[in-house]
């Protein structure tokens, strides 16, 4: 009899989220579809589960979790909402928005979540997997992107098994990741200013527009590290890779957008929204083709362009 290895893949449906239960329960760690990218998830209230997620992915501990919830009134029970905090949740959740805002004393959160900080990153995702998994549990999860630190992030089971193997004991495969890429990051400072973290799905126009005013300036070089979009190198593909190319040199694989093509495209018809979804899975396949490095076309920096060219530039970095 062969025994079961780890990574047991299993479809995300009601037996895959039976199964994902009491490993979340006891402490463990189990990848989840998300509609941005899939997350590595576990109790948000265990330090020996946080300890994992740490453990699996390699990650440095000063780079905080987003904590994920079922809905507002359990994200209100972790930290304090102001009235920007109540219209952006209103607008945009369930989905790609995370905020980030003063803890609650006393919340059920283990303290290595946020790395120490006064403050907690929440999210209530749209996915129903997620969001079944979260009501079943009746806890918050913590879920980082669920891939080894500062590699490409996955948005499908395949990306998590490539990246994490037997570090992740169970993956629920939901298929492909709808938005692509990671939630949109907005820290809400107290007396009323603002700061985008991290560019994403939901576009910097309609925050501005809800909030009444635009984003502080980012922080300035060397201040505190608050989200990852801020570490320069970051969703690396494990090769040099060239942006802004109109044309492949002999040693590169070619990932196109618009009238540019090349062995793969983000988009052929130019559509950002289609980019942004194909984004992680052109990048895997760049990083597994036999081209020593990755060329990749121009996008513009309009809507979710400035999400990914922020990516891009990462992954260049
Ligand atoms: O779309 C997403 O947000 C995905 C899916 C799985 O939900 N999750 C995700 O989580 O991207 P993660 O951990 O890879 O990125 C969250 C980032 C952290 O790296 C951290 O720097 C920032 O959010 N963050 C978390 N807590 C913070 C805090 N208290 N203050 C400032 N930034 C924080
Ligand atoms: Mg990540």
């Amino acid at each position: 009899m062969t025994a079961i290895k780890p990574p047991v893949v299993l479809p995300a449906d009601a037996d895959g989220i039976a199964a994902a239960v009491p490993i979340i329960l006891a402490d463990g760690i189990v990848a989840v579809p998300t509609e941005t990218v899939y997350g590595l998830a576990a109790r948000a209230d265990s330090a020996a589960a946080v300890a994992e997620i740490y453990r699996a992915k390699g990650r440095p501990d000063f780079n905080p979790l987003i904590v994920h919830v079922p809905d507002l009134a359990a994200a209100e029970r972790l930290a304090v909402f102001d009235d920007r905090a109540l219209r952006l949740a209103e607008a945009f959740w369930p989905g790609a928005l995370t905020m980030v805002l003063l803890r609650r004393a006393g919340a059920p959160l283990a303290a290595a979540v946020s790395a120490g900080l006064p403050t907690i990153a929440l999210r209530c995702p749209s996915h129903p997997v997620m969001l079944a998994l979260l009501l079943r549990c009746g806890l918050p999860l913590a879920a980082p992107s669920a891939n080894r630190s500062g590699a490409v992030s996955p948005t499908s089971a395949a990306h998590v098994v490539a990246s994490l193997g037997a570090r992740v004991p169970l993956i629920l495969d939901g298929g492909s990741s709808a938005d692509g890429i990671e939630s949109t990051i907005v820290a809400l400072r107290p007396g009323g200013a603002w700061a985008l973290l991290r560019p994403g799905p939901i576009g910097l126009g309609p925050i501005t527009n809800l909030l009444g005013c635009g984003p502080e300036q980012a922080a300035a070089e060397g201040a505190q590290i608050e989200a990852p979009g801020q570490i320069m190198s970051h969703y690396a593909p494990g090769k040099p890779l060239r942006l802004n190319a109109s044309y492949a040199d002999s040693d590169e694989f070619m990932i196109g957008f618009a009238e540019i093509d090349g062995q793969l495209s983000l988009s052929p018809d130019g559509d950002l929204a289609e980019a942004a979804g194909r984004l992680y899975a052109c990048l895997h396949e760049a990083a597994a083709a036999a081209q020593p490095r990755i060329a990749v076309a121009p996008l513009p920096e309009d809507g979710i362009g400035a999400a990914i060219n922020d990516r891009l530039r990462r992954a260049a970095a």
